[in-house]
């Protein structure tokens, strides 16, 4: 879970690496580091501690080489500390190595090299990869071009594990060599320059023009070419991709946080994501080409994911069951993976990943292919990991989301997964037209329904004043509205340290109610026609107890009620019951927020966090 940025061209090199790094520190942020090669040799500075800090160091601002690489650390081999950081050497200054990925087989293949006459700086996994580069490079005779590119080869072979890599090489001052395994990599290609990065936002303000590479292919790039080599280094040539999205998309655009300007992004994500699937009232996924046949044939369908995606999961459960009248089940992935699922042929398994690049999520579809599942991944990447392993990708369209807590994308896999859906009842013909024309119809309106719920922040802000010093905050709900307080109740925690519970509303009663007591937050979500009257009734049953309860209903619901009973109301236009998460977590993801600002956090890079989990 690291991020990497490489530059090679014309320009001074170390402040594109810095400007790539800053943009992926989502990926890791406990150190730092770049290696520029400038008259023939390498020269790394590194350290503990964010990328900002890295434009404090005096060397690096007078760095004039035009080559270079770089990398942010989560550590998972080693603390966090100068010597732990990227760029590694080998242990003769040859070569320079930023690694994203973890290699499982460090200990032995460092046992080996020691055996040989290498010695160790650092605690990482990563010092091995340019010590076994130079091993390999050294026992070469063969002097020519390819020589480093067979060096890298012979040592990659050797790692178990996953990893995305950059090498620079002392003796080949004009090249950079990059190879990667299960983590991610992409190559943009510019004018007499190219650039590196762990993904496609680092790099988008140089270019639109970029080469996905898949494992185990290897390149070599120089500022007039790339060149592509297979896994038995046979030559080859690749296409590039160009991508739509613009450089605005990854900037804060005038926002105080990647979180804020994401949750604003809603509206947009939502109309883009319904765009590419809604013609003439009808739901497109042709790639899918289900049959009637195929789809009545499904015993089960999986949704599996992690986090905030395996919340999107949750949300549109009840949907798909309802359109597919198949059995619907969520899970998690790094717990699905190692329980011997009951999974075959007849199992539709399904993935959501924004990243795309969640190793568990990863680690459980190859499981449910091995099983002969059908497999879909839902993600928000092109050519992200999981779109590669999966038999279809379908893309949510919300734009490069960088905060580490997840706001758009969720929306955005919500509102794919129910067209998802009704495309199966339109296949299956299990549900009546109309039903499914005015399901679409609400969908079409859900971007104006979330820019009103953007406009009206003035008593979040109140409530986030009142709350923000608790200890303890619970969300409770039923249906879907008890999925929306589940991804609520993460989104304070993984921003405020807040702790935070969310409950099942009838459940209180078997034990929870116990926490309950005088001045105790409780944040409760009505949506749902048939559960208003259970989940008042549970709502008074803690006030009598004394809770303070904020209420998220919508707004028929609402008049229907005496909310004087409750200490705060925000209500949300009513929508569709299969789409009400969408219109109830905004309030929350703002709250969230506040809550956040007001205790003076940062809330695009939660401590201990990450944006993509690459590692178990
Ligand atoms: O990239 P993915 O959607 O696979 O990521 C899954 C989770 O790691 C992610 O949703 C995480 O829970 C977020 N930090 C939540 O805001």
């Amino acid at each position: 879970m690291c991020g990497i940025v490489g530059y090679i061209g014309n320009q001074k090199a170390a402040p594109i690496l810095l400007a790539g790094l800053t943009k992926l520190e989502y990926r890791g942020y406990d150190s730092a580091g770049i290696a520029v090669m400038e008259n023939g040799e390498i020269k790394v500075q590194k350290d503990k501690g964010r990328v900002s800090n890295l434009y404090d160091i005096k060397e690096i601002d007078d760095l004039k080489g035009t080559i270079g690489i770089a990398h942010t650390r989560w550590a998972t081999h080693g603390v966090p500390s100068k010597v732990n950081s990227h760029p590694h050497m080998d242990c003769k200054d040859e070569f320079a190595v930023v690694h994203n990925g973890i290699i499982e087989n460090y200990i032995e293949l460092k046992k080996e090299l020691e055996n040989e006459g290498y010695n160790f700086k650092s605690e990482t996994d990563t010092e091995v990869i340019p010590n076994l580069i130079n091993y390999y490079y050294s026992k070469d005779n063969n002097n020519d071009e390819l020589r480093i590119v067979r060096a890298v080869k012979l040592a990659t072979e050797r790692l178990i594990g996953s990893f995305a890599i950059e090498v620079l090489s002392k003796e080949n001052p004009d090249i950079m060599v990059v190879v990667r395994k299960d983590s991610p990599l992409v190559i943009g290609k510019g004018v007499k320059e190219n650039y590196i990065a762990s993904d496609i936002p680092a790099i988008l303000s140089y270019t639109k023009d970029f080469y996905l590479l898949e494992n185990f292919e290897f390149a070599m790039l120089s500022r007039n070419s790339i060149r592509f080599f297979d896994k038995d280094l046979k030559e080859f040539k690749k296409k590039a991709n160009t991508i739509t999205w613009n450089a605005m998309d990854a900037d804060k655009n005038g926002y105080d946080d990647y979180m804020l300007k994401e949750i604003h992004e809603q509206p947009t994500a939502i109309r883009e994501t319904i765009g590419t699937r809604v013609n003439k009232g009808i739901c497109k996924f042709d790639e899918l080409g289900f049959t009637k046949e195929y789809l009545s044939s499904l015993n089960q369908i999986y949704l599996i994911a992690c986090g905030t995606a395996m919340h999107a999961g949750l949300a549109v459960k009840s949907t798909i069951e309802r359109m597919s009248k198949v059995h619907v089940e969520v899970d998690i992935a790094s717990e699905f993976r190692y329980r011997d699922p009951l999974v075959n042929e007849k199992t539709l398994c399904i993935f959501i990943t924004q990243s795309g690049e969640t190793a568990d999520t990863i680690a459980a579809l190859k499981l449910c292919k091995e099983k002969n599942a059908k497999t879909i991944a839902v993600t928000n990447v092109i050519g992200s990991s999981i779109t590669r392993e999966a038999d279809f990708a379908i893309y949510t369209h919300a734009g490069p989301e960088i905060a580490v807590a997840s706001t758009k994308a969720y929306t955005s896999q919500i509102t794919l997964l129910v067209l998802l859906s009704i495309y199966f009842a339109q296949v299956l013909e299990s549900v009546d037209k109309n039903e499914l024309q005015q399901i679409i119809k609400e969908m079409l309106d859900l971007p104006n329904k979330v820019e009103k719920i953007l406009k009206n922040t003035k008593k979040l802000k109140e409530i986030a004043k009142m709350m923000f010093k608790e200890k303890d905050v619970f969300y409770m709900g039923r249906g879907i509205d008890y999925a929306t307080a589940q991804e609520a109740s993460l989104k304070l925690k993984e921003i405020s340290y807040i702790h935070s519970e969310s409950y099942a509303a009838g459940e209180l009663k078997h034990g929870t109610i116990a926490l309950i007591e005088k001045g105790v937050n409780v944040i409760g979500i009505i949506t749902d026609d048939n559960l208003v009257k259970k989940t008042v009734s549970n709502i008074e049953e803690i006030i009598t107890r004394g809770a303070i309860t904020t209420m998220i209903i919508n707004e028929e619901i609402a008049k229907t009620l005496n909310t004087q009973i409750f200490t705060n109301v925000i209500t949300v236009p009513a929508t569709n019951q299969y789409l009400s998460s969408i219109v109830t977590v905004v309030p929350l993801q703002l709250l969230a927020y506040y809550i956040a600002k007001e205790k003076g956090l940062d809330v695009d890079k939660p401590r201990n966090l990450a944006k993509s989990v690459t590692v178990e």
